[in-house]
């Protein structure tokens, strides 16, 4: 069965998963960089942008696992971009140039209707604006057996742990504090929600846990 799957989403100390105020220039929201050190210092991270080097170790496997066996992502509006009510046009293509680092059907959350925008690379981002588990039916059906992965952000992947629709989420806590922006856990009791810590292990950069859902 495919899963639907968190992947190296980075938080806070205090459990936000991008500072406040994002913007063109602050995709992660005021001091949101620092949350992903861990990654973009991997041999992963750097090969996806067609760089050499980069780290390997746990980091390193923490960032490649999250692209094993995938057929397709789910994302919110505010991960895909800075654009926020009405579509102004069809500008925006989202932050990952004509090449966008999916190659796989993209599914956007959104309440703003738009037409797909295939690009290079075998991305297509599609727009869904009837909810989270009409997002995630298309989803599956495009991934063909393959898993589905939740990019993002905190809000989205909210309302899905809320529904007891994610089967593995992990995350990375990065050692910083942000005060402020949006968070991951926020009003959730994710024990009743079904959910237990499968996995912990730390490194310079980053404690990576991971949450997986109890069989009913
Ligand atoms: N820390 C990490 O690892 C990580 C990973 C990914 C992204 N990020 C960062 O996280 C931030 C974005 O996260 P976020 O929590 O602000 O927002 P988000 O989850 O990316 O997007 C939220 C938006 O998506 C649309 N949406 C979500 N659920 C919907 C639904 N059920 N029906 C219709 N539309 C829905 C709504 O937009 P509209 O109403 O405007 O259409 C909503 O305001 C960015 O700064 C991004 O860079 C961080």
């Amino acid at each position: 069965m495919s899963k639907l799957r968190v992947h190296g989403f980075s938080i806070s100390v205090d459990g936000y998963g991008a500072g406040p105020d994002q913007s063109v220039e602050r995709p992660l929201g005021v001091g949101g960089e620092q949350l992903h050190e861990w990654l973009v210092t991997t041999r992963t991270f750097k090969q996806i942008y067609g760089k050499d080097a980069g780290t390997t170790g746990i980091d390193d496997q923490r960032a490649a696992q999250g692209f094993e066996n995938l057929g397709a992502w789910i994302m919110g509006r505010n991960m895909f971009g800075p654009v926020r009510g009405p579509w102004p046009d069809d500008t925006w293509k989202g932050w990952w140039g004509s090449n966008p680092v999916y190659h796989a059907p993209v599914f956007v959350l959104t309440h703003h209707a738009r037409p797909s925008i295939a690009m290079e690379g075998g991305t297509t981002f599609h727009f869904v604006t009837d909810g989270i588990e009409a997002a995630l039916e298309r989803a599956r059906e495009a991934a063909g057996g393959r898993d589905v992965r939740l990019g993002g952000g905190a809000a989205t992947i909210r309302q899905y742990l809320r529904a007891g629709l994610i089967d593995e989420l992990h995350f990375a806590i990065a050692p910083t504090l942000l005060g402020t922006g949006e968070s991951l856990f926020a009003d959730l009791d994710a024990t009743k929600l079904g959910y237990a810590v499968t996995e912990h292990v730390q490194t310079n950069l980053a404690t990576h846990v991971v949450l997986t859902k109890r069989k009913t």
